[in-house]
């Protein structure tokens, strides 16, 4: 596999980065995960503002123009042949040489950029988007900017785990009582064909599929609610679903053990997997 590191295209052993960079010391990184379907981008433009967002947010220096990215992205796919797949991409904060709290001078420290390909032939159908996934709920002990999008992904990999031992495929987080999101993807409901998903806010990443199946409800005039929800009215709802630019449209069948509507795939959630992908294609 030919990844991206600083300017070059290498053979992924080759491929270095400072054991000092920031975000091997400190997560001080943030990263988009773009898919491709057919040799297509999914929603590029829509990554590159997040990240430019979420460098903003952190005072992080851009390391090069969007068209720049958009033309590595390009590259990467022709060069590793992807078809179905998805490109990661991080950007960090880069090194100064040593380890300190306070951010290195940004007039001397370049970012650092990686980007990768990683291959999923099929990716659009997953097995798991017929049958429907099983989701366990725990409480959110992330931190309090969850809109950036930060390479700080300890508990939601333990989250993950959690659900795995349970013998489930994911998890949602609880905050406060409410659902804030997936640990990898934005969580919805639907009541009474109405779709509800929690509003933007600092509590949860502003998922660009989200924005993306939103915009496609609407345009189909479905009703959408956006206000958080409890995990007893989940249960209670007649379907459930996540979405993300790897799962795009992932229907939830189980929530803590308790079936969600008739236990399958429900026809909201099938109807915005298929417009998303027909629309993305
Ligand atoms: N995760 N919420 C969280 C916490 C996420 O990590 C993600 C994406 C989303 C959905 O955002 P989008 O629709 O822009 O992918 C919501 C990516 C896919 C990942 O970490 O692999």
């Amino acid at each position: 596999r030919t990844v991206y590191v600083n300017g070059e295209y290498l053979p992924e052993t080759e491929a270095k980065v400072s054991i000092f960079d920031r975000a091997f010391l400190m997560a001080d990184g943030v990263y988009e995960v773009t898919s491709v379907l057919g040799g297509k981008l999914i929603d590029f433009d829509g990554h590159a503002k997040r990240l430019a967002r979420s460098l903003k947010e952190l005072d992080m220096k851009a390391p090069c123009t969007e068209d720049e990215l958009l033309a590595i992205h390009r590259e990467l796919v022709a060069r590793n042949e992807i078809t179905d797949g998805l490109v990661y991409l991080q950007v960090t904060r880069g090194s100064a040489g040593d380890r300190d709290f306070a951010f290195p001078d940004p007039e001397t420290t370049e970012p650092t950029l990686v980007l990768f390909t990683q291959n999923k032939p099929g990716l659009a159908d997953s097995p798991a988007a017929k049958t429907g996934i099983k989701v366990i709920s725990l409480e959110d002990i992330r931190w309090g900017r969850r809109d950036i999008k930060t390479v700080q992904l300890l508990y939601p990999s333990m989250a993950k785990m959690a659900a795995k031992k349970a013998g489930c495929d994911d998890a949602w987080f609880v905050e406060d009582g409410k659902v804030t999101e997936g640990s990898s993807n934005n969580a919805y409901i639907v009541k009474g064909g109405k779709i509800i998903t929690r509003e933007l806010s600092h509590d949860i990443l502003h998922g660009i599929t989200r924005a993306a199946v939103l915009r496609f409800a609407k345009e189909a005039q479905m009703v959408v609610e956006e206000r958080s929800f409890t995990i007893e009215e989940a249960q209670q709802a007649d379907e459930a679903f996540v979405t993300s630019a790897s799962s795009f449209v992932m229907p939830v069948v189980e929530l803590d053990g308790a079936q969600i509507g008739t236990g399958t795939p429900g026809p909201v959630a099938a109807r915005l997997r298929e417009i998303y992908l027909e629309e993305s294609l």
